[in-house]
Order: C-alpha cells, then structure tokens, then sequence
C-alpha cells in the first residue's frame, strides 16, 4: 500500500441563486491541494496558507480525524496544505481542503467509499470553519459539476453541466468577518413568507431542469432568490448595480456566490465575457469598490494528482 497521496479539489459556488444549501457547481478557477502521508502517530498540518494548523479547527484535520477514528487507523498522518482556493470569496475554500482530504484519505487507506458517504466526511470537516455542516460546497468539489444535495438521509444527484456554460466572478476587494459564512447565516430570516418559497420553489425546480436539458437560458433566468440574496445583499456594496449591468451586458442570470461577497453571472461561452467582466467592474466602482474578476468553466471533482 502507498504510504502517501495527492489529491486536488475544485473551488465551487453554492446556492445558485433558490438552491440555498442544496446547489453546488465546481469551478475550474482554482484547486486545492492534500497530501497525506503515512506517519508514525497522530495528526500533523503543514501548509503555505493562512489556515489553523490545529486539527480539530483545520477542516482538512477536522475530515482525517472523523475518518480516522471511523474506520480504527492506528497510523499516524501528515496532512499537507497546499492553498489554492483564496478563503473569503464565496468560492468554497474550506470546502475544496475538506473533499481534498476525504478523497485523498479513502485512497491512502483503499476504503473504497462511494460519493454520498466522501460528501458526508467532508461536510464533517466543513464545521471547523463554518460552524454548521452544509454539503452543497463540498459535494461539488468531491464529485464536481453540478450537484443537488438532499439530506436526511444525505442523498447526492450529480448532473454533467452544459459545456457551453461559463461564469464570470467579481470578488470585491472589501474586508470579511473572520467567520464570514456563519455571520452570512445569521442574517438570512428565520421565518420567511409561503408565497416566497412557491417561488424560490419553482425556479429551483427549473434549474435543475435547466441543467438537465442543457438549457443555459433556462438556468440563468431562473437563478432568482426572493429569501436569501435580498438579506444578504446589503453586505456587497453596489450589489443591485453590479447585478443591473452584469445582465444588461448579456449575462443570463446573477446572484451571490456561496455566502458571499463574490458576485456570480452564468453566461454562454459565445457571449461576450470581457463585456459582462467590465460591467461588473463598473458596478463596483460606482461605490468606489475595487473588485477581480474571475472567468472560468465548470470543473471536475477532486482527483488524484499523479
Ligand atoms: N449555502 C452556504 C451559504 C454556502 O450560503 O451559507 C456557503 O458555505
């Protein structure tokens, strides 16, 4: 048996607009990177990025450890981070170490584990930073594409994206809580109006159709969120008019990226990118916002790295 693996996981966008905690979608923009080695005893992190090198508060760590004690591993492990998903973005970061992890993990140790129960771990691991488990980040960096998470029992679908299909992300340069996504929780309401969730309800349901007939003006039009994104927004400035001009530039649909502050446009490959890019650059700056851009495709889940 190997005593030591490599594995990268895809960054992702949660939500898509309805789909809060249930969509996911892995992005090709960056990667994050485990490797996991075979030690003597315990648990030890090393890593370039700015993350808790603790196990129990790395969400890498936080995976090894579950499985660890799941599946009785009396070896000692090495847990190497190599960051290349930024934290802060809505881009899944956490999420991408966590899959990373469980992936690399369940190979060192040839458990053979199916989809649901790798999401299931690296959900375990996603506590560490966003204090609740969700699994629309990591289930779409372990199996990639597009994902619909259905829990109780956690039940994963995995639908191949269009390939036509393409994103642009504005990430404004703005600072975040240091516990981004539970402050990002905290202001979604906790009751919230029937007719709101036929509505969430019914554009879901057609993303989801969208995805399956390959349909990108079906997806984008409805990537519309009467609960969530009208209480989060307020934490973007200029979000109404980076969403206004992303659209008026030919983008098909607009919303927050995971918890935020990114803002995400889905688009075709034949629209013009730079075009939707610049207009939510302007959005930004009319609150004298400066923001990057990302431009990138659906990606894969997390491989192997030979
Ligand atoms: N569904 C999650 C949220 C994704 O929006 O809070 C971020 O981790």
């Amino acid at each position: 048996m190997a005593s030591k693996i490599t594995v990268k996981a895809p960054s992702s966008t949660a939500n898509l607009g309805p789909g809060f905690d249930v969509f996911g979608l892995a992005l090709n923009a960056f990667y994050d990177e485990i490797t996991l080695t075979k030690t003597k005893s315990g648990i030890t992190i090393i890593t370039d990025g700015n993350v808790p090198t603790n196990p129990e508060k790395n969400t890498a760590g936080l995976v090894v450890k579950n499985m660890k004690k799941k599946f009785k591993i009396k070896e000692g492990i090495e847990i190497k981070i190599k960051k290349g998903v930024p934290a802060g973005f809505g881009m899944g970061s956490s999420a991408a170490s966590a899959a990373a992890a469980a992936v690399a993990f369940d190979k060192l140790f040839r458990l053979k584990l199916d989809g649901n129960s790798l999401v299931e771990f690296a959900g375990s691991g996603e506590k560490a930073s966003a204090g609740t488990i969700h699994y629309d980040n990591v289930a779409a960096s372990v199996l990639g594409g597009f994902v619909i998470v259905k829990t109780n029992p956690l039940d994963v679908i995995r639908v191949e994206p269009p390939t036509n299909l393409r994103m642009c992300i504005a990430v404004p340069d703005i600072g975040v809580p240091k516990k981004k996504t539970k402050v990002s929780r905290g202001v979604i309401p906790k009751k919230i109006k029937f007719t709101d969730s036929i509505l969430n309800l019914s554009n879901a349901a057609a993303i989801v159709a969208g995805f399956m007939k390959k349909d990108l003006e079906l997806i984008g039009n409805s990537i519309k969120d009467v609960i969530v994104e009208p209480a989060r927004q307020h934490m973007i400035p200029g979000f109404t008019k980076v969403k206004q001009n992303a659209l008026k530039a030919g983008a098909l649909g607009v919303t927050i990226s995971g918890a935020g502050p990114s803002v995400i446009a889905f688009s075709k490959s034949s629209s013009n990118l730079k075009k939707i890019s610049k207009a939510m650059s302007k959005g930004f700056e009319s609150t004298n916002t400066k923001c990057q851009i990302i431009i990138c495709k659906p990606s894969k889940g997390a491989i192997n790295k030979k």
